[in-house]
């Protein structure tokens, strides 16, 4: 009996590509991340694994998020976590700037890097600098026994599991989870949000693995969106707060795989410039998802569309409907604002994903990038 199979095809167990296998393996990735991390009380979340104490935990004046490409992304994201429910300045920078512009460091100062590999020279080059200033150094990252991981004072892994596309997806999602996760605990050591704040965003942060895959079974909704904008020049991500953060990641996803010009904007910054940008037809994927801010990137909406782009709003269940405003929607499921980039990203990403497949790029392995770069 001969049988013919191919290995890469069956590592990537069905699936056309790493890519789209990582991003369908989110829910699960989740899960892992989430592992034996939540409690049903104080102190909320459960990290053994962490050397930092309460008390050491309570004498840090700021954090400093270090980190690159779309790790750099989820630092945003977790920048906003840590300000709002830790109470403490956080500072995000990109890993190349960060190590050569003489970050103010103090032994008070908790440096917090992430990286999926755990090699990317100037993240390490980064972190190195930041432990001979003093500080306490805490890395997030998902490869066990990476350099990041055995040079860092403390480590929080991300329980991805291997990641093979150059497109980040589920490392990405489960920093995020991580940053909740590290930001609650930091908030509960601090005693910086009420328990009847904290519960509920436990209880959301255990929903999240099920409504990514609710959110999953809606890819063919995507497909046909990245199949009307795939010949387009230019395409505008634009969102407020954390959907900031998110739109800089679907920004990057776009131009890493589909070779599509894309450009993230604040969307409060739009009139300061960006908006010459937008012609006759312009597609602008607009997110929504905060609702203190909903009112304002309507406005944003409004305005680009009096300029003629094409908006596909990407809103929060339980909000206002934004098919009202724009001239595609579609909606992630009900959950607490903060979290909700680590929904709203998946139809970004897959959104990236078709749009690729639609030009026959090369998904898996793009021009010009590696996975890991370990060079500076
Ligand atoms: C993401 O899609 C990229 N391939 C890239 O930005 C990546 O996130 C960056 O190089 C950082 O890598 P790291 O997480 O392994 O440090």
């Amino acid at each position: 009996l001969r049988v013919n199979w191919d290995l890469a095809v069956a590592e990537k167990d069905g699936y056309a590509h790493f890519m789209l296998k990582e991003i369908h393996e989110q829910p699960a990735a989740y899960r892992r991340a989430l592992a034996g991390r939540l409690l049903t009380g104080y102190p909320w979340v459960y990290l053994p694994e962490l050397q930092l104490t309460a008390e050491r935990l309570r004498q840090f004046r700021s954090v400093h998020i270090v980190a690159c490409g779309t790790a750099y992304h989820a630092g945003l994201v977790g920048q906003t976590a840590i300000e709002r429910w830790a109470r403490l300045p956080v500072l995000t920078d990109v890993a190349s700037e960060y190590r050569y512009r003489q970050p103010l460091i103090t032994p008070e100062t908790l440096v917090i890097v992430v990286s999926q590999s755990g090699e990317t020279a100037d993240t390490l080059a980064a972190m190195r600098e930041a432990r001979r200033q003093g500080a306490h150094v805490l890395a997030i990252t998902n490869v066990v026994g990476s350099t990041a991981a055995r040079e860092a004072d403390d480590v929080l892994f991300t329980c991805a599991g291997p990641e093979i596309s150059v497109a980040s997806t589920k490392a990405y999602t489960t920093q995020l989870l991580v940053l909740y996760l590290f930001a609650l605990h930091m908030a509960c050591a601090r005693g910086t949000l009420p328990a009847e704040e904290i519960g509920p965003i436990v209880e959301a942060l255990g929903r999240l693995p099920e409504q990514a895959a609710a959110l999953l079974e809606r890819a063919d909704d995507v497909a046909d969106y990245a199949q009307s904008i795939a010949w387009q020049e230019h395409l505008f991500f634009i969102g407020r707060g954390a959907d900031y953060a998110v739109a800089m990641e679907g920004s990057l996803k776009l131009k890493e795989i589909s070779y599509i010009h894309s450009e993230a904007y604040a969307a409060g910054e739009l009139k300061h410039g960006t908006l010459a940008l937008i012609e006759e037809g312009t597609p602008v994927v607009a997110l929504a998802t905060q609702p203190e801010l909903y009112e304002k990137t309507v406005s944003n909406i409004k305005e680009v569309i009096a300029r003629g782009a094409q908006v596909l709003g990407i809103a929060a269940a339980g909000q206002p409907d934004l098919s009202v405003h724009a001239h595609r929607t579609l909606t992630i499921p009900d959950t607490h604002p903060m979290l909700a980039p680590a929904l709203a990203v998946i139809p970004l990403q897959l959104l990236a994903y078709y749009a690729s497949v639609t030009l026959g790029h090369d998904v898996d392995k793009p021009r010009n990038l590696a996975k890991s770069v370990t060079v500076e």
